[in-house]
């Protein structure tokens, strides 16, 4: 089960902290967090980490960077849509005509910077982990699968179809990524959105392994 004390972070001192993996200072993390996102959204965030947490522990991931990453994947939802793609381009991240058409999938290769810049975060798993929150992409990690998952399942969320997601969270991590995608997929269509190339990249790449395996076990 989920304590605080399975968030640790080290130094914690301004923009001079780095992630080590002890000395936890899980509130500091949360007051420096307060002021960049509301209530509601912390909420949430929370409920992200706690769920990515509960999942490394099932399916033998690391419970500290999925807890840390949940935390933080965020981190730069709040900020206003107009200044998305300025602050994208500040930050040197490369933005696509997906990213330029609908500036809020920013927020998660920004929210990876916040966690670098303004939270010390030195580990290039969890920075990935919250980069590719939002879209997934092929070759997911184990950490990454967990935050795009947690961020889906948590226990505020409420939307149709989430039971069936959970229920499979339990005990398939891949069948209820592929789920989740599809879900999201269809949620994008339905509203006539553009969906990002990385995240059909995401679900061919799943597909490809299921069923690279089920060939192999008949
Ligand atoms: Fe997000
Ligand atoms: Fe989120």
């Amino acid at each position: 089960m989920y304590t605080i004390t399975d968030i640790v972070i080290c130094g914690i001192n301004g923009s001079n902290f780095k992630y080590c993996g002890e000395n936890m200072d899980y509130e500091d993390i949360l007051t420096e967090l307060s002021t960049l996102l509301s209530p509601k959204r912390l909420q949430h965030s929370i409920g992200v980490s706690k769920t990515a947490v509960e999942m490394a522990e099932r399916f033998g991931g690391d419970k500290v960077k999925a807890g840390l990453a949940g935390l933080l994947h965020d981190a730069a939802r709040e900020v206003p849509i107009a200044d998305l793609l300025p602050r994208a381009q500040a930050f040197g991240i490369v933005v696509s005509d997906i990213e330029k058409a609908q500036p809020i999938l920013l927020h998660a290769p920004i929210s990876a910077k916040l966690a670098e810049i303004k939270f010390g975060v030195r580990d290039a798993e969890i920075l990935q982990a919250i980069f590719l929150h939002t879209t997934g992409s092929a070759h997911m990690s184990l950490l990454d699968k967990i935050i795009y998952l947690a961020d889906v399942i948590e226990p505020s969320r409420n939307f149709e179809g989430l039971e069936e997601i959970r229920e499979i969270a339990q005990r398939d991590l891949d069948k209820a990524l592929l789920l989740a995608l599809d879900q999201s997929i269809f949620y994008i269509l339905e509203e006539g959105g553009l969906i990002h190339p990385v995240t059909i990249e995401a679900r061919n790449d799943l597909l490809i392994k299921q069923r690279t395996l089920v060939l192999q076990t008949t």
